[in-house]
């Protein structure tokens, strides 16, 4: 049957989406699976019933794309689809519901706070450790992100990532070594280590500094990288998510770990971290995109 490479979209991470889709369709081209590739944000919705699809491979990023709205279309139409469904990609695309049903759960997150225009700045920061990760609650790959340690930063840092999203959070600074684990198969792959000399692992460090270490394996014993593969899993089940995906992770100086986020369709390029992960349990772009498609019929 024919897939439909779903790519672009109108998100801040277009860009990433359209480097996700291509190495997408580049692996599919090699497998010799029939496609047609779909921009989201050049074509209309009507393309998608057009195109005559059998199945749809998700690789958007950010709202509209990975947050449940492609996705109820997708359900709408009849045309299975890629990854997680509408209500856990909805969940997941949201940092501050995410992190309210994991405390819910007893899933450890950072410690975090809603920010408004009215916030007590100083009080959030103390409350919060001192330095704190400013998010708004919708973007990915750190858009609108800031490390701040005073209350003057605090709030232009809340002004700007209120120029991105209605809804923006600060959370406590976990300091320690930051990990990330995918998920295949209801299955969690070889954790990552990320080593970046920037203030946090930023866009820049994500796709231009090109100075990020990638440590995989991770360093971590071998006891201890079971529990934190588990404890991904766990985090990424808790909130429905199925199919694949990536939960990101930061453990303390006393090695405990902290959920971030979980991203129901992380990056595809072919320098991303979940290719990484499969790469290192001997699985290739191709086997991995092939593995990621056949979970969508299941
Ligand atoms: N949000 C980016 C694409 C990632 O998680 O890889
Ligand atoms: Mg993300």
């Amino acid at each position: 049957g024919r897939v439909g490479v779903l790519y672009g979209g109108q998100s801040a991470e277009r860009e990433i989406s359209l480097k996700s889709g291509a190495a997408v369709m580049r692996a599919l081209e090699t497998l010799g699976i029939d496609y047609v590739g779909i921009d989201i944000g050049r074509d209309s919705i009507g393309e998608l019933q057009k195109a005559g699809l059998d199945r749809a491979f998700i690789a958007l990023h950010g709202p509209g794309g990975e947050d449940g709205r492609i996705q109820a279309v997708l359900e709408y139409l009849c045309i299975p689809f890629t990854g997680c469904d509408v209500q856990s990609s909805a969940i997941a695309m949201d940092k501050l519901r995410t992190k309210q049903l994991w405390r819910g759960i007893g899933v450890q997150t950072p410690d975090f706070e809603v920010l408004t225009q009215n916030s007590d700045w100083p009080r959030v920061l103390e409350s919060l450790g001192g330095e704190v990760m400013v998010k708004p609650a919708h973007e990915g790959s750190s858009i609108g992100m800031a490390r701040v340690a005073t209350s003057a930063e605090l709030e232009s840092a809340y002004r700007n990532a209120a120029g991105f999203d209605s809804l923006v959070i600060a959370e406590r600074l976990i300091r320690g070594a930051e990990y990330t684990v995918a998920i295949l198969d209801d299955e969690a792959l070889p954790a990552i280590r990320l080593e970046t000399d920037h203030r946090f692992y930023d866009f820049e460090a994500k796709y231009v500094a090109g100075d990020t270490r990638y440590i995989c394996p991770c360093g971590l014993e071998p006891e201890r990288e079971q529990i934190l593969r588990h404890r991904a899993l766990e985090a990424f089940r808790a909130i429905g998510c199925r199919g694949w995906g990536r939960v990101d992770v930061m453990a303390n100086e006393a090695g405990e770990f902290f959920m971030l986020e979980v991203n129901t369709v992380p990056g595809m390029t072919s320098h991303s971290l979940v290719p990484m992960a499969a790469k290192a349990s001997g699985l290739s772009f191709e086997s991995l995109v092939l593995a990621i498609l056949t979970e969508s019929l299941r």
